[in-house]
């Protein structure tokens, strides 16, 4: 997650210049899932020590063999599935909180800061507990098609030292392309942090202020090995591999040349590794586009609810659209109902709000956070009415051009960020294709 929309772009299996019109995906047809567990052998390549994931709740597979998903004329539907393999201090506070040091800020700190054991113990509850087949199941049944999983270098055995990150995450990561597949969800597998860090933000699992991703080009090679081993592990079982999450092209032109040299290896890296029909999928690296989450500046936060609406609608939308000339499918990665920055730790654990103030630097506030973040039955009706309202116009935008991806399906304590909870306090529809705003770009309804 980060501050503005994540455009994805969808290559298909034909070189960059020239995808044009011969985009086009089949998978792999109906090899079945594997439900079996994953092999300790790649696992063991990085681990700290031998881990062993339990498949105490037997995957179910369901029987309807897997259909190759109609990308170009079938509107992509899904959710992230934040906060897993990527740790974010605001999804898992307490993760963070039970630590008992205000040191530790992200993932590499977590692993930096505290011993291997102690660190690996509290990892491997999570990715056995945060995301289990239970909500691929709900995902499923909410009308959702696909799921993005983040993932970071670090969880991927390339036999190279990942220090101090901790390693281990690999057998759960291949557990879950099984539930996806097993209950007919496509799967983005999303690389979201990077050797060196490709943006400096704590959910590349590095918060600080100088990146080194685009600076060094042992980093570039050891991304481009990463998604090698991606590609031919995982290709078989995914729809897709997206190159690198949010790379802050914006940092000047090392960065952007970089990340151009890169998206056309790391396609020739997956044409490689997978078969053709694996698909591509590559950002806009902050590069040319709009905010799309309207929380991150002051400016942004002043808009009224309608001039949210207004904004999706006037802005987001037609440059989305300007997308479709070009030769590649667009799909809006990142996006949510948050109307502020309230949660906690959104900015960054220790860092408060712009909303009411409390990130301090002589920010107005422009409110209470009290009752827009937190639980959502401390909601009021208008508050929620206006959740789906802001739903309802992002969904609209984003089956204007190839689809769209929640961000994100589960939080621990900030509600209005979650599609579970937005599923539960009847803001998110359960068929996602319901609307009680239709038309509302039309500017006809507000
Ligand atoms: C952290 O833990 C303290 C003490 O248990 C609690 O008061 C506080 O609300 C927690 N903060 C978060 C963000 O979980
Ligand atoms: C991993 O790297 C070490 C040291 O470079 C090497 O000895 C070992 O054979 C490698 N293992 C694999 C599985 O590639
Ligand atoms: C590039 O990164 C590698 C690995 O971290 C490091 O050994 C090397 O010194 C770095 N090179 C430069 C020029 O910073
Ligand atoms: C990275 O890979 C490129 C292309 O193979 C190569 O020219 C370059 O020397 C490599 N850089 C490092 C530091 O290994
Ligand atoms: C908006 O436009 C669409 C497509 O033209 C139409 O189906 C819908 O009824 C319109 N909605 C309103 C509220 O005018």
């Amino acid at each position: 997650m980060r501050w503005y929309l994540c455009f994805v772009l969808l290559l298909g299996s034909t070189p960059a210049p020239a995808l044009a019109q011969q985009c086009r995906l089949v998978i792999h047809s109906a090899s079945a899932p594997s439900t079996s567990l994953p092999s300790t052998n790649s696992q063991s390549l990085n681990s700290p020590s031998t881990t062993s994931v339990s498949t105490s709740a037997a995957p179910t597979p369901t029987q309807t063999p897997f259909v190759p998903f109609a990308y170009g004329s079938t509107p992509v539907r899904g959710v992230n599935l934040g906060g897993w393999f990527v740790l974010e201090p605001w999804i898992t506070p307490s993760i963070f909180n039970n630590t008992n040091n205000n040191a530790i800020i992200d993932e590499y700190t977590f692993g930096q800061l505290q011993d291997d054991q102690t660190a690996l113990g509290v990892l491997q509850q999570h990715w056995d507990t945060w995301i289990t087949e239970n909500d691929f199941i709900a995902i499923a049944a909410a009308g959702l098609t696909h799921v993005r999983i983040p993932v970071g270098y670090w969880s991927v055995p390339t036999n190279t030292s990942v220090s101090p990150y901790i390693p281990g995450a690999w057998p759960y990561l291949q557990r879950a392309v099984g539930w996806a597949r097993s209950h007919g969800l496509h799967t983005i597998i999303d690389l979201h942090g990077a050797p060196g860090s490709q943006n400096g933000y704590d959910n590349s699992g590095q918060r600080t202020n100088s990146p080194q991703w685009a600076l060094n080009s042992t980093n570039v090679n050891a991304t481009l090995a990463v998604i090698q081993v991606l590609a031919s592990e995982l290709g078989p079982n995914v729809d897709a591999i997206e190159l690198l999450n949010e790379v802050a092209g914006f940092l000047g032109s090392a960065w952007d040349s970089a990340v151009r040299q890169y998206w056309q290896s790391g396609y020739a890296v997956v044409r490689q590794a997978a078969d053709d029909n694996v698909v591509v999928v590559i950002g806009d690296a902050f590069e040319g586009v709009e905010h799309e989450y309207q929380i991150f500046s002051t400016l942004e936060l002043s808009r009224s609810e309608d001039e949210h609406i207004q904004f999706a609608c006037q802005d987001t939308l037609p440059t989305l659209a300007g997308f479709a000339p070009n030769n590649m499918w667009t799909v809006t990665g990142e996006w949510s109902t948050a109307t502020t920055d309230c949660a906690t730790w959104l900015n960054g654990r220790g860092v408060g709000a712009r909303w009411d103030g409390s990130i301090g630097g002589g920010t107005t506030a422009l409110g209470s956070c009290e009752g827009l973040t937190g639980d959502w039955t401390t909601f009021s009706n208008d508050y929620i009415a206006y959740l789906r309202k802001y739903w309802e116009v992002q969904v609209e935008v984003g089956e204007a051009v190839q689809g769209w991806i929640y961000w994100t399906w589960k939080t621990e304590s900030a509600d209005e960020w979650s599609y579970q909870k937005g599923l539960e306090g009847g803001w998110i529809p359960k068929d996602p294709t319901q609307r009680l705003y239709p038309g509302l770009c039309n500017g006809t309804s507000s």
